[in-house]
């Protein structure tokens, strides 16, 4: 799948979000290295702290189905500006997808793509645990 397909699907993932109380949508699309695709989107707690963002709710998806080897992250928002994944979904990602690329929408469907590692520099990982 090519990038403008990958990014399509995160903007069809929008409609996954259950942005119930901030109204903010997010929707993001996981490539596997075997072309398979996991959606997310942002599921809102009424205790706000619990959460969970697009990119997480994707990864978690495609690690509970046995997934480990991926290609790239698309992340969509109805923003204007390039969606920017928060600093918590930048440690997981790190961790669980590695140093794939990170495709940054913004409402007109532009893309700014990035490098994992360049998202999250100097990244505590298991390495760190050893
Ligand atoms: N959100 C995401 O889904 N991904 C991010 O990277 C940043 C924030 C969600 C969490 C919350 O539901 C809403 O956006 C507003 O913060």
């Amino acid at each position: 799948m090519d990038y403008k397909s990958l990014s399509q699907k995160a903007i069809d993932a929008k409609k996954l979000s259950m942005p119930t109380y901030s109204k903010f949508r997010i929707g993001a699309a996981l490539l596997t290295e075997g072309d398979k695709l996991y959606l997310g989107g942002n599921i809102e707690s009424s205790s706000y702290s619990l959460t969970i963002c697009a990119e997480r709710t994707a990864v978690f998806k495609a690690i509970s189905e046995g997934e480990r080897k991926f290609k790239a992250i698309a992340i969509a928002s109805d923003a204007e500006n390039f969606i920017s994944p928060c600093g918590a979904c930048r440690q997981v990602m790190s961790d669980l997808c590695g140093d794939i690329d990170v495709i940054m929408l913004n409402s007109k469907g532009e893309q700014k793509i990035e490098k994992m590692s360049a998202l999250l520099p100097y990244a505590f990982s298991d390495k760190d645990l050893k």
